[in-house]
């Protein structure tokens, strides 16, 4: 069988060559082999041999060779089933028979004649397959680039010059401004053809100042005049009988086909993309994304080598871009903070999602928090929104979509910042901000320049929406979306630019400023090694790897408090009770956690303490709870019950040695009290063992499918029963993993009342197979699902 010579054994399970995955044991090694992955990867593999072992390679073609040229001629040796011509050049052909013999009677003749042509035949060369990561290449390509980098920015001789050096470096040259600018012309010129009167305006990296050489093109296409052209078309036709608009195009053009009107996004972008495809020059790979928040047809253009973009309802987007066109221009030090910071971020796999969606920082999102840092400067750096409304005049007033959107046109009109720190303590100060900054707490808005609590935002966007469903009149918008990372677009204030991050991408963002922080306060930072060493920017951007660090990861998993959850009533009442509804807030959570990894999962709980946990097998703990009643509450350590009487957990934060994350974390007892050590010597810190002895998390989506037979295809983690079935079904079908795995579980309640979430702490006690990584990533996104879907149906939020 083939997959067998693509398994090898490894010291830590099994490693699958063909597909470049780690498979710790045998359950998961099978699901791997019978998954959707391996088995598409091995047909495309046996599809291309099969290939390879029935054609030809040929050369010696011209363009005006067709395929039916080169068909004709070969069926002399057997016959043709296809035959693969190089669209661009028209140079060589790949010729494919049905039978092998075929082949051989091709390479025997001594000279192919046709059409005048010496045609040169050979065998095909013998490829070995491989899948080819696409992130692999991209870390090599920032490898590379930062290799190239080093000696030069080592050489400089201080870190404002290291910065300046980045923007030399990487920024957009005049001829690659010029290139782009003569697309846009191009396209402009083919789509006033189809689309009267429209314009096409290009936004984002390619003309805000901020793009670097291999940045795409955003384009918006304007169709607003487009659809006052069709109307007034339209009217005119009506009045005149059928035949000719009013400017003598005839009525069979493309826009006879659609009404701009009535017509959804998708519809215009399918046009869009037709157009693109069969009328313009050069440009191939296009695709529509209707899924993405603003739907978009992407294109390629091949000369150029340019990825390009172009979407209809994004008015908000080129004025946004005109709004950081005069950050840069009012203030020299933004534009090399921001391609320094945009660097740093790339290589630290902070920003820049791979493939457009992802929970990373786009670079728009953290040209924001750079512009939000610099208004918080002291003396500010840079005005706020709000400032910069009121130095426009009259003329200047601009609305779209219902959103203010006013700003000097000129950067002359916003007085000059009294701030003179350089670029080497901003950008230290830039770390310093954001490895502080309280996240959890607060909505950064670039508007006021300052920072929103997260409670009283909630209430004014409440009030904001009741408003304007009052007044049918005003423009209806509905609060962000928030999540771990809330920063409010400058202009349309319902948007969290950064609301794509998830948990685990916030984090690693606070994290990269705190060790950034760190590293500006050394000597290493600002001053030049005479030794010849790495200083100032180089060790900034060079990936952790490569630096020793001895730091451990801790593994934990965050399920923020959902007011969207609550009642009105029972939101009013967490005000007014504070700690204590956090408290039962908490507990609930608890439940919840305690029923999907008991029930739902068939985890064997237990709950301990590290005091005891120590002196017993976890597995043995498990077994003694498995004779108990079931709830954790059951626990027979003295001290965790008194504590936490009326907790279900019997637990909190009690012991807990230091905070979880920085500044402003209020660890919550259940009394509402702030942690404190135990009174008897060794800290006694509440948790669960928990034991898997299955692998529950390995091909739950095909089970999960399976059991509800597409009819009624349910996300994971939205229906308790439904889960509870896919883990019997895959612990009664599959065996069991050759060793358990099993690792505490210690939850803790972190934030302030404004910002209260539960936070489990995660450690491997033994997993001699190494699937705790497995199981614990496989958590990360099922529990806190699971938790709401339980809060929101099972628990019903009864506050008492
Ligand atoms: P990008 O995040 O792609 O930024 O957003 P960029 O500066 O063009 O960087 P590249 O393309 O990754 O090099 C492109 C533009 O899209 C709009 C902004 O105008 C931004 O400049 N945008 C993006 C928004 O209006 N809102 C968003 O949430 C994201």
């Amino acid at each position: 069988m083939d997959s067998n010579r693509d398994i090898k054994t490894t010291p830590r399970g099994f490693h699958c060559v063909l597909c470049n995955v780690n498979l710790p044991n045998l359950p998961s090694l099978d699901q791997h082999i019978k998954g959707r992955k391996h088995q598409t990867l091995s047909t495309v593999r046996d599809t291309r041999k099969s290939q390879e072992e029935h054609s030809v390679f040929v050369s010696g073609i011209k363009p005006d060779v067709s395929q039916t040229d080169i068909t004709e001629y070969f069926q002399q040796f057997g016959p043709v089933t296809e035959v693969i011509m190089d669209k661009d050049k028209g140079v060589y052909a790949i010729v494919q028979f049905s039978e092998t013999q075929s082949i051989q009677a091709a390479l025997a003749c001594v000279e192919h004649q046709m059409k005048g042509l010496k045609l040169r035949v050979k065998p095909r060369e013998r490829k070995e397959f491989k899948l080819i990561p696409k992130k692999k290449n991209d870390s090599q390509n920032l490898q590379q680039v930062l290799d190239r980098l080093k000696p030069e920015l080592c050489q400089l001789a201080s870190v404002d010059a290291q910065i300046k050096y980045i923007v030399e470096r990487f920024q957009l040259g005049e001829n690659e401004k010029k290139a782009r600018g003569l697309v846009v012309q191009l396209l402009e010129e083919v789509f006033i053809e189809f689309f009267p009167e429209s314009q096409i305006l290009p936004f984002g990296s390619s003309v805000n100042n901020f793009g670097i050489h291999s940045c795409d093109l955003d384009l918006f296409l304007d169709l607003e005049n487009t659809k006052v052209f069709q109307a007034r078309a339209k009217s005119t036709t009506e009045q005149a009988g059928e035949g000719m608009s009013d400017d003598g195009r005839s009525e069979d053009s493309i826009l006879s086909d659609i009404d701009l009107s009535t017509a959804s996004p998708a519809e215009v972008l399918d046009l869009v993309a037709m157009i693109l495809k069969r009328c313009v020059p050069s440009v191939h790979k296009v695709h529509v994304v209707s899924s993405a928040r603003l739907p978009v047809v992407k294109f390629h253009h091949k000369e150029l080598n340019l990825q390009g973009d172009i979407t209809i309802n994004n008015r908000l987007a080129v004025r946004n871009t005109r709004f950081l066109q005069l950050c840069s221009g009012m203030e020299d030090r933004l534009r090399p903070l921001v391609y320094t910071i945009r660097y740093w971020a790339k290589q630290k796999q902070l920003a820049g999602n791979p493939s457009g969606a992802g929970p990373l920082l786009n670079n728009y999102a953290l040209t924001l928090l750079i512009i939000f840092f610099l208004q918080n400067c002291e003396p500010q750096v840079l005005p706020t929104v709000d400032q910069l409304k009121d130095m426009a005049c009259e003329e200047e007033h601009c609305v779209i979509d219902g959103w203010n959107c006013t700003f000097p046109s000129q950067p002359i009109a916003v007085p000059a910042s009294k701030n003179t720190q350089d670029l080497c303590s901003l950008l230290a100060g830039f770390f310093s901000f954001y490895a502080n900054f309280d996240f959890a707490t607060n909505v950064i808005s670039v508007r006021e320049g300052r920072a929103l609590p997260i409670t009283g935002f909630l209430k004014q966007n409440k009030e904001e929406e009741v408003t304007s469903e009052e007044q049918p009149t005003k423009t209806p918008h509905h609060g962000p979306k928030l999540g771990p990372l809330n920063l409010l677009d400058p202009f349309e204030l319902s948007h969290n630019v950064a609301g794509n991050l998830n948990e685990r991408s916030h984090r690693s963002f606070q994290r990269e400023c705190q060790e950034a922080e760190k590293y500006c306060r050394s000597l290493q930072y600002q001053r030049k090694s005479s030794k010849g060493k790495s200083w100032g920017l180089v060790r900034l951007f060079t990936p952790h790897g490569e630096i020793p660090h001895t730091k451990v990861e801790q593994l934990s998993i965050s399920i923020p408090f959902n007011s969207a959850l609550l009642s009105g009533v029972v939101c009013n009442q967490s005000q007014v009770m504070g700690d204590s509804f956090r408290m039962q807030w908490f507990n609930k959570v608890c439940s919840a956690v305690e029923k999907i990894l008991r029930s739902v999962l068939r985890c064997h709980l237990a709950l301990s303490s590290d005091t005891a946990f120590s002196e017993d097998s976890a597995v043995d703990a498990a077994e003694k709870m498995d004779t108990t009643s079931g709830s954790l509450n059951t626990s027979t350590n003295e001290s965790t019950e008194s504590q936490n009487e009326g907790s279900p957990l019997g637990t909190s934060v009690v012991g807990a040695k230091r905070p979880l994350s920085s500044g402003s974390d209020d660890s919550v007892s259940p009394q509402g009290k702030k942690p404190r050590l135990a009174r008897r010597g060794k800290p006694t810190v509440p948790h669960w063992i928990c034991v898997q002895k299955h692998a529950v998390w390995a091909g739950r989506r095909k089970v999960r499918r399976e059991l509800v037979k597409d009819s009624d295809s349910r996300p994971e983690g939205s229906c308790i029963d439904l889960e509870s079935q896919v883990t019997a079904h895959i612990t009664e079908k599959e065996p069991e993993l050759t060793e358990p795995v099993e690792f505490k579980v210690q939850p803790q309640m972190l934030g302030g009342t404004e910002s209260t979430r539960a936070v489990l702490k995660l450690e491997p006690t033994c997993d001699k197979v190494g699937s705790f990584h497995d199981f614990f990533h496989f958590l990360e996104a099922f529990l806190p699902k699971m938790v709401e879907t339980i809060m929101e149906k099972e628990i019903g939020l009864k506050w008492d």
